[in-house]
């Protein structure tokens, strides 16, 4: 049997078993073509019916209108936080909700091409909650909203979608996509770099409403613009062939599981379990996200002390159970429980958590 670890990585991640297996069977001889689907040409129609059953499929789950273009773009989802400014921002303000390190950095970046303006910031509260819909206030003028649905790094997620008023809402949902059932119609714009509920790192996934392309100006350089992009169907140049390939294996393997109501279901059970054991260790683990804002995706938390902190990384690697030390920013402990990561990695973890606290509380 091939060795495979409980993998609590926040991103690259887990891919779930059975689309490594399929993509291990067709790897050396696609569909019968004596190749594999990276080996050829992004013109031919083999790959041209990989990549619109993967937008079809997508399109499927999430229930995306004929009203929004998806896209495949490469650049990462932090490529994004530039071209969604380059594209979008115009003369009005970017208006940017601040729940965190991404966040902050998506405003920064946008920045650069013009107005931006934080609309609310958790930075004081060690960005442990993300804002009830009353804390947010777009200004006049605005060209878009921004926020992050997951934050990443601190564990926080919004339980439900801001409400932009009448300007564009956009999201980067880079660490809860596909998590959990999505209404587009409320967006402008939805990104997603891949590596975490998608698929592998390099390509991102880009949801746009289709009359927000006429802003793409003509002097964009020609991969960064969602107009050309939309226009080329994502082949205006070499799309990452082989990336998009395991996206699409990634969204038929949740259409089998039963779409987007049952991968919430097996979601929902998931972190359960996880909170429970923080909430029930007696005070040993402590959560860093507020009630209200608790991640189904990275449940960030910690030990009495750093030294165990870094006691529990060493001995639950030793335990196979791979990931699990806070970002660097946050410090901590963290395990991310994305839609590949199956529900017997999480009750190993729990029983780790368990053992762990006996020993050392
Ligand atoms: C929410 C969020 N946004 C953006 C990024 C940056 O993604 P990339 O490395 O693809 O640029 C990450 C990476 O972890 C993330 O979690």
């Amino acid at each position: 049997m091939t060795h495979r670890a409980h993998n609590f990585s926040a991103g690259p991640a887990a891919i779930p078993l059975p689309v490594l297996e399929r993509a291990q069977s067709e790897l050396l001889d696609y569909g019968g073509t004596g190749m594999s689907i990276m080996e050829q040409s992004h013109r031919g129609p083999t790959y041209d019916a990989v990549h619109n059953r993967a937008i079809a499929d997508l399109r499927s789950l999430l229930g995306i209108s004929d009203d929004y273009a998806v896209l495949f773009m490469q650049g990462g989802a932090r490529g994004q936080f530039a071209m969604l400014a380059m594209n979008l921002l115009g003369d009005g303000v970017g208006a940017y909700v601040d729940t965190g390190n991404w966040s902050f950095l998506a405003e920064k970046e946008a920045a650069k091409f013009g107005r931006t303006a934080t609309v609310w910031t958790g930075r004081d509260e060690g960005y442990c909650r993300v804002p009830a819909a009353d804390e947010i206030a777009v200004p006049a003028g605005a060209s878009y909203l921004h926020y992050t649905s997951n934050n990443t790094i601190y564990g926080t997620q919004f339980p439900g979608t801001p409400d932009p008023g009448d300007v564009p809402l956009i999201c980067d949902m880079s660490s809860d996509i596909l998590s959990r059932p999505t209404d587009v119609n409320r967006f402008g714009l939805i990104y997603a770099g891949a590596q975490k509920n998608l698929g592998p790192a390099g390509v991102v996934l880009v949801i746009v409403r289709k009359d927000l392309l006429a802003l793409s100006h003509d002097k964009l350089p020609e991969t960064m613009s969602y107009k050309l992009m939309a226009a080329k169907n994502s082949m205006l140049n070499t799309p990452p062939t082989f990336a998009i390939y395991l996206v699409g294996l990634v969204a038929q393997h949740l259409v089998g599981l039963g779409g987007l109501d049952a991968v919430e279901a097996i979601n929902e059970r998931k972190a359960e379990l996880l909170y429970r054991t923080i909430d029930e260790s007696g005070g040993f683990y402590s959560p860093n996200a507020a009630p209200g804002s608790r991640s189904r995706m990275n449940v960030s938390f910690r030990s009495p002390s750093a030294e165990l902190d870094a006691r529990f990384v060493a001995e639950s690697a030793a335990a196979d159970l791979v990931g699990l030390k806070g970002h660097r920013s946050a410090g901590g402990l963290r395990a991310s429980i994305y839609n590949a990561v199956p529900e017997e990695s999480v009750r190993a973890l729990v029983d780790f958590m368990g053992d762990f606290a006996r020993r050392c509380g």
